[in-house]
């Protein structure tokens, strides 16, 4: 594989398929939750080798407080425990835990998982992991405007208000659908789009390293045209 290392990447995924993995197993669609979340454990882990510096996952979306309340009640608990479980893990491994979205609905207790998480990996320097839990990227379009002041607002200041830490390089999306579901669009106006069949709970990190051999194939152009070949003093093309 022609593998090229980019640096320092923002790569963010859509985590989709747990249910679809448990169900395909004969199991309820809840057991594809853990399932996921050790998925996501063996992805961070990789992820520093594979030079992301930044990793944002959809882990719960505004949308999804629309699902039964047992499966609502499941991955409260899972992002509690792994919060508990990971925060140890991250520190160790210099990795810093940021959680992006609303907290105002989330249960108390998580809440306070995720101020603790964030406390204590706030020197990770190895990578900025960033869960994004109770998330709509159009709520939070919306939360940025309403603090812009009028003038004077430019690319740069509404990124901030809307927390953007940098622009998504690539954004992947497991479990075979192709959208976006209200993920970071404003972050993703120019990230390179890589959608697998692989259900989350199997995306190992060898899935990882062959859609970043994708993504480092494309042509990043941003609007603009390719480059040409560079010219030697004579104006005649060296290649
Ligand atoms: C989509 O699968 C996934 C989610 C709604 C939540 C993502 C959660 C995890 C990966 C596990 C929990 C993560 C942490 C950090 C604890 P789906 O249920 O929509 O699957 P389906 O499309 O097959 O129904």
């Amino acid at each position: 594989m022609n593998f090229t290392i980019q640096s320092n990447l923002h790569v963010a995924i859509i985590m989709d398929g747990n249910g679809r993995w448990a169900t395909g197993r004969g199991l309820p669609r809840i057991a594809g939750h853990p399932a996921g979340a050790e998925a996501l454990r063996r992805i961070v882990e990789a992820a520093p080798g594979c030079n992301i510096g930044t990793l944002t996952v959809y882990t719960f979306s505004s949308d999804n407080w629309t699902r039964p309340q047992y499966e609502v009640d499941a991955l409260m608990s899972l992002l509690g425990c792994y919060l508990a479980r990971e925060t140890p893990r991250c520190l160790a491994s210099d990795v810093r835990m940021t959680v992006i979205g609303r907290r105002d609905r989330l249960p108390e207790s998580l809440c306070l998982a995720i101020e603790n998480a964030e406390r204590t990996t706030s020197g990770g320097r190895i990578l900025e992991l960033r869960l994004a839990i109770d998330y709509s990227a159009r709520d939070a379009i919306l939360n940025a405007s309403a603090r812009t002041s009028g003038d004077g607002v430019t690319r740069e200041r509404f990124a901030a208000l809307l927390g953007e830490s940098r622009p998504v390089d690539v954004l992947i999306r497991t479990g075979g659908e192709q959208r976006l579901s209200d993920f970071l669009l404003w972050e993703c106006a120019y990230a390179e789009l890589i959608f697998s069949k692989t259900m989350w709970p199997d995306f190992s990190p060898a899935d990882l390293r062959r859609a970043l051999d994708q993504y480092s194939h494309r042509e990043r152009r941003f609007g603009g045209i390719p480059l040409p070949p560079p010219a030697n003093a004579k104006g005649h093309w060296l290649r």
